[in-house]
């Protein structure tokens, strides 16, 4: 597949890790391994940079996004491979809130992106469900919504208390999601029934460009919905080549459990797109496959698995590592190294079809047993 290149493609990446608290510090150097050996064969120049940012940190320091970070990572960083924050320790998550939030919010990474494809049919819910039946991308406006924290209280902790909630949509904001999903459409080739890719941009005069679903409630919410409408209108019109419809979110939640076939790109807002891309995550496998990217196009961008930093069995090296191995492919797919991705990608699912995996997805093997073994498949098949 053809890429949105974070970095127009170029051939050498600055690359800050920040495993995290919990299970982060044990899937994420995994994804850096994996990362390597897919890349080393091709001279591709990549520098890992590790930040110990976390609750350990916090707790000794109290430091969480330390000063200066913001704009070290911009300016001197690619792309971030983050792993989880979240520890027992600190019960108010404030450095996570710093950390992950600060990071999203200040690099303004809008593009929220939750891939899912099943990698084996026995990870699916779903019932006959193959391979090329669940293969679509979830574009999540990232940065604004009902998550900015506008509202307030009224008569708070009385019998007539009121809360408000706002949910902020601007014409920047809705326009940018929006035009990603359809600039996303227009590189990427549906695979065809015969089974070719077909997957270069502009190679052929048959190929099919991915198709867009934006959902919203513009139904019932009117004001927000009538500006994703009409912004949704003149943006298809410019792509006229992408296939592309509308669902309310409530059909849309419905389809895609009834059949995932028809979605290749799903464009919503925050609130919508967090809980769609659950959905569909839940389709391929959940949150042990699950990867995600929190990407502003040409910019530095975030690369983290779904799933936290699970303290419940932190420690014992049996952390599932695919979603972290996963989010490394995504990254180096945004960094435009599509070669690269696929094998990731490759690695992964013949792993995942030869059981060799710990024991959340069925196997016997340790989270750095996985790892190299990815390692070293992608060593021998680059
Ligand atoms: P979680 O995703 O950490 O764990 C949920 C369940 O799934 C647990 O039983 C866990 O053991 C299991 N699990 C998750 N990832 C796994 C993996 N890679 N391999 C094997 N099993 C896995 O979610 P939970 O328990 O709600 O949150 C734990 C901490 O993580 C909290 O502090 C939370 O705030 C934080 N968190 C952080 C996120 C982030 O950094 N983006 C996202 C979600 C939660
Ligand atoms: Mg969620």
């Amino acid at each position: 597949m053809s890429t949105i290149p974070l970095r127009n493609g170029g051939p050498k990446a600055r690359i800050a890790v920040i495993p995290g608290d919990g299970i982060g510090k044990e899937v994420t150097p995994e994804g850096v391994k994996v990362i390597r050996a897919a890349t080393a064969k091709r001279n591709r120049p990549l520098e890992f940079v590790d930040f110990d940012w976390g609750a350990d940190k916090f707790l000794r320091e109290n430091v969480s996004l330390p000063d200066g970070a913001l704009e070290m990572l911009r300016d001197e960083f690619d792309a971030i491979l983050f792993g989880a924050l979240g520890d027992p320790r600190v019960p108010s998550n404030q450095h996570a809130a710093d950390i992950l939030l600060g990071l999203r919010f200040k690099l303004d990474l809008y593009v929220n992106a939750r891939p899912t494809e099943l990698l084996h049919e026995r990870f699916t819910p779903l019932r006959d469900r193959g391979g090329d039946d669940i293969h679509l991308m979830v574009f999540r406006e990232n940065t604004e919504g009902i998550y900015v924290g506008v509202g307030g209280f009224f008569k708070k902790g009385t019998a007539d208390e009121i809360a408000v909630q706002e949910d902020v949509n601007s014409r920047k904001g809705v326009e940018r999601i929006i035009r990603h999903a359809f600039a996303y459409a227009r590189a990427h080739s549906r695979v065809t029934s015969d089974g070719s890719a077909g997957s270069q941009p502009g190679n052929s005069a048959s190929r099919q460009p991915l198709r867009v679903c934006m959902s919203d409630k513009s139904n019932a919410m009117t004001f927000a919905g009538d500006l994703w409408q009409r912004v949704f209108k003149s943006i298809r019109a410019e792509y006229p080549e992408v296939d592309s419809r509308h669902l309310f979110i409530d059909t849309l939640a419905m389809e895609l459990v009834r059949d995932p076939r028809q979605f290749d790109v799903i464009v919503t807002n925050n609130l919508f797109g967090d809980i769609i891309s659950d959905l569909a995550a839940q389709l391929a496998g959940g949150l042990g496959l699950a990867p995600s990217g929190n990407i502003h196009p040409g910019k530095t961008s975030l690369f983290e698995p779904v799933h936290g930093s699970a303290p419940n069995i932190a420690g014992k090296g049996i952390a599932n590592p695919f979603g972290s191995v996963l989010t490394s492919g995504l990254l180096l797919e945004f960094l435009g190294w599509q070669e690269e991705a696929d094998l990731l990608k490759a690695s992964a699912k013949v792993a995942l079809r030869e059981n060799i995996t710990t024991s959340d997805l069925g196997g016997t093997k340790k989270t750095h047993e996985v790892g190299d073994w990815l390692a070293n498949y992608a060593t021998k098949h680059a």
